[in-house]
This record gives structure tokens, C-alpha cells and sequence, in this order.
């Protein structure tokens, strides 16, 4: 691990202070453009993994019929278009989940739409769900194929045209038909903050609409769903008997939050930002709550996946036990760096270890209160 340390210090003292001066929505698109040119070529994609990959037999789980050499993912968001599959294997992510991808090509909400809160370790998003929609995106995908499992996130076009629920539907079942037979899973996100008509999904009536309808599109695929990081436990419940009766095997929990009261936010930063919703840090706390619970109540019939201000093993670990099967992150990696991703799995094994686990399965759920 001499080379991980060499590479955090390559971060946090030369690469980070010159991406953090420069705005955050051109960096993310610099870093995909130079993401995808790595991603091409097989000597580029080979030394990007001996830089930065972390492999062990303790970290390996079959969930759901897919592989994962382990269980760290990159989250909804990050890689929109799915322009990064080809490197994402090599940073060392066990699987990784494009989009949100809509019915739709949608280019966002007006700029500027992300912004950092350093020292809340988090960020202000407010993309507003661009990407170049599902017709566009299957056409450059369905040839491909993938080293690690790869899940579609879903959500519905952000337009006032999709605010009428039948219209939402019959947007979320276009991109969701669209990559019937592209990708290992499906995420439908129900929890984005930043569209027109909000999350009109995170009511029972209308959940039992949409995934009625999307229950008749064929595939073979696992489904989760994502849920919003400010939902009650007693909301949860509801939601969850609404996915009982349909073709749901798992949960992602959670989405970016909306409260801005949220005690990890050092309230000053928030005087140069926009609206939208918060990642890192501020969502930690949120998240576990709401893993603890599921895993309490239906941890035995549902796959959950947590995300949400994990910096370190630590933090995955903490998701890991409390009932998650698998982790994801995104703003972690934007502060820590690349190699956060081969230091988390090396971390973890030593976690493993520690604890006296043989394998990731052992430790799911073991958490005490
Ligand atoms: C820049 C950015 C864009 C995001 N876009 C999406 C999205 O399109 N769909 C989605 O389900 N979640 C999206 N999210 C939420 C993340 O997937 C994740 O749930 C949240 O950021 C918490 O994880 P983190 O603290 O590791 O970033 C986005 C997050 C960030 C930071």
C-alpha cells in the first residue's frame, strides 16, 4: 500500500488544490473525457489497474446471480452516459451504475449546478438528470461487454412534459425497455431532487402505477430501487409493501439530501451556493439509519446497497455491517482521490481480518446496537 499512500499525497497536494480552484462541473467533465481516453486501450487500462486496483478473495460475493470482485461501486451520476465502463474495472470498482439515463435527452438545469462544501465534505448537485437519453445510450452500449456488473439508473426525462404521471411512466419505461438486455441490473431512482414536479414516486399510489407498468416489460435483470435520504422509516415501510407486490429485489439508500439544517453542514459554505441537493458527509448518518432498519425488517428478502459520505473502509464497513451487501460512492472519491477506491478494499480486508470475518458475506448485518 506505499504506492496508494504515494498517490493520496499526488492528490490531496498537487491534483486536488488545482481541480478545487477550478469550477466543479468542468472538472467532472475533463476527468470523463481523460476517463475515456484511458478507458480505450488495453496498455492504458492495464497500468491504470496496477496503479490503482486492490484485489482479494475475501472481498468477492455472488449477489443475485451477478459477480462482484468487491463490493465497492461509483454511484448514479458520475459516469451519466456511460462513457467510463471500460475504466472503471481498472480504478478498481467492483461494479459500477451509469445515468440516471432517461426516456429523453436532457441537458440539466441552468449552470451553475454543482458546487463544494470542503469542509462539510460534500457538494451542492443540482445536474438536474442530463444525459444524452436511453436511445443514444443503448446504440453505444448494446455491443459492449463488461468486466464488472454494471446497473442502469433510471429516472424520468426532466421536462414539465413528464410531470403528468402517466407521461413520467411511460418516460421511465422507455429508457427501462431501452436496456432491457444492456447492463446487469436496474436502479429506479424515484428519489432525484432536481427535476421538474419532484419526486411524484415516493408516493405509494404512484409507485404501484409505475412499477405495475414497468412489471410488464421483459427482463431477466434485478431490480432496485433508490430511495431519498430525508424519508421516515414509517414512509419506508409503506414504500416497501408497495415493491412486495412487484418485481423489486433490492434497495439503494440512499439518494443526496435536501435538508440543509443537516448538523455535518458548516452552515457559512452554504452563503455562495445554489439550490439542489447535498452529497458526502451530510448523508452518512441518513443512510445507515435507514440500512439499519431494512436490514431489521425485510434484510432477509431484499439485496440493499448503501451510498452516502463514505471516505474510507471505515465508513463502508459501517454500511456493510449494519446490512448492506454493497457499497457506493461518488463524492468520497471527488475529495480523496482515485486511489480512495484500492484503499477502501485493502482496508476492508484488514477489517475482515480483524474481526475474525473469512469472507464480505460473514460481516453483513453483524452490527449491535
Ligand atoms: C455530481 C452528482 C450527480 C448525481 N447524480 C445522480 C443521478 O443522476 N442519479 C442518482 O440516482 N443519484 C445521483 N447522485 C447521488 C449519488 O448517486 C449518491 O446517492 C449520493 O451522492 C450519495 O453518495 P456520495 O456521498 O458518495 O456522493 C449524484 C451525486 C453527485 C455527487
Amino acid at each position: 500500500m506505499f504506492a496508494t499512500r504515494f498517490q493520496q499525497f499526488g492528490y490531496r497536494h498537487i491534483a486536488k488544490p488545482i481541480f478545487f480552484r477550478c469550477d466543479p462541473e468542468k472538472v467532472h467533465d475533463v476527468i470523463n473525457i481523460v476517463g475515456k481516453i484511458l478507458g480505450r486501450y488495453t496498455i492504458t487500462r492495464k497500468a491504470t489497474e496496477i496503479l490503482f486496483a486492490y484485489k482479494h478473495p475475501s472481498l468477492q460475493s455472488t449477489i443475485l446471480g451477478m459477480k462482484f470482485s468487491n463490493p465497492v461501486g461509483l454511484s448514479a451520476g458520475f459516469d451519466k452516459n456511460g462513457e467510463l465502463t471500460d475504466l472503471m474495472p481498472s480504478v478498481g470498482f467492483g461494479f459500477e451504475e451509469i445515468g440516471s439515463i432517461t426516456g429523453e435527452s436532457c441537458e440539466g438545469n441552468q449552470k451553475p449546478r454543482l458546487w463544494r462544501l470542503p469542509k462539510s465534505k460534500a457538494l451542492i448537485v443540482y445536474y438536474g438528470l442530463k444525459n444524452d437519453g436511453c436511445e443514444a445510450i443503448a446504440k453505444r452500449l448494446k455491443q459492449k461487454t463488461f468486466s464488472i456488473p454494471i446497473g442502469t439508473s433510471i429516472a424520468k426525462t426532466n421536462s414539465p412534459k413528464t410531470v403528468p404521471a402517466d407521461a413520467a411512466i411511460a418516460d421511465y419505461k422507455k429508457a427501462f425497455q431501452a436496456f432491457a438486455t444492456i447492463g446487469d441490473y436496474f436502479t429506479i431512482n424515484i428519489s432525484c431532487p432536481n427535476a421538474f414536479g419532484g419526486e411524484p414516486f415516493a408516493d405509494p399510489e404512484r409507485l404501484e402505477q409505475l412499477l405495475s407498468e414497468l412489471d410488464t416489460v421483459a427482463t431477466t435483470k434485478p431490480i432496485f430501487l433508490k430511495f431519498a435520504a430525508d424519508i421516515s422509516t414509517s414512509e419506508i415501510d409503506t414504500l416497501v409493501q408497495v415493491a412486495d407486490h412487484h418485481r423489486v429485489h433490492g434497495f439503494i439508500l440512499t439518494n443526496l439530501t435536501k435538508n440543509r439544517n443537516n448538523p455535518q453542514i458548516h452552515q457559512q459554505e452554504l452563503d455562495h451556493v445554489g439550490k439542489g441537493g447535498i452529497s458526502g458527509k451530510p448523508v452518512a448518518d441518513l443512510s445507515n439509519t435507514l440500512i439499519s432498519h431494512l436490514y431489521k425488517t425485510v434484510g432477509k428478502r431484499y439485496v440493499l446497497i448503501g451510498v452516502g459520505g463514505i471516505f474510507s473502509a471505515q465508513d463502508a464497513y459501517k454500511k456493510i455491517q449494519r446490512g448492506a451487501s454493497l457499497v457506493q460512492l461518488i463524492t468520497g472519491m471527488i475529495y480523496e482521490g482515485p486511489q480512495l477506491i484500492g484503499q477502501i478494499n485493502h482496508d476492508l480486508k484488514e477489517l475482515l481480518k480483524k474481526d475474525g470475518y473469512k469472507n464480505i458475506q460473514q460481516a453483513i448485518g453483524t452490527y449491535k446496537e
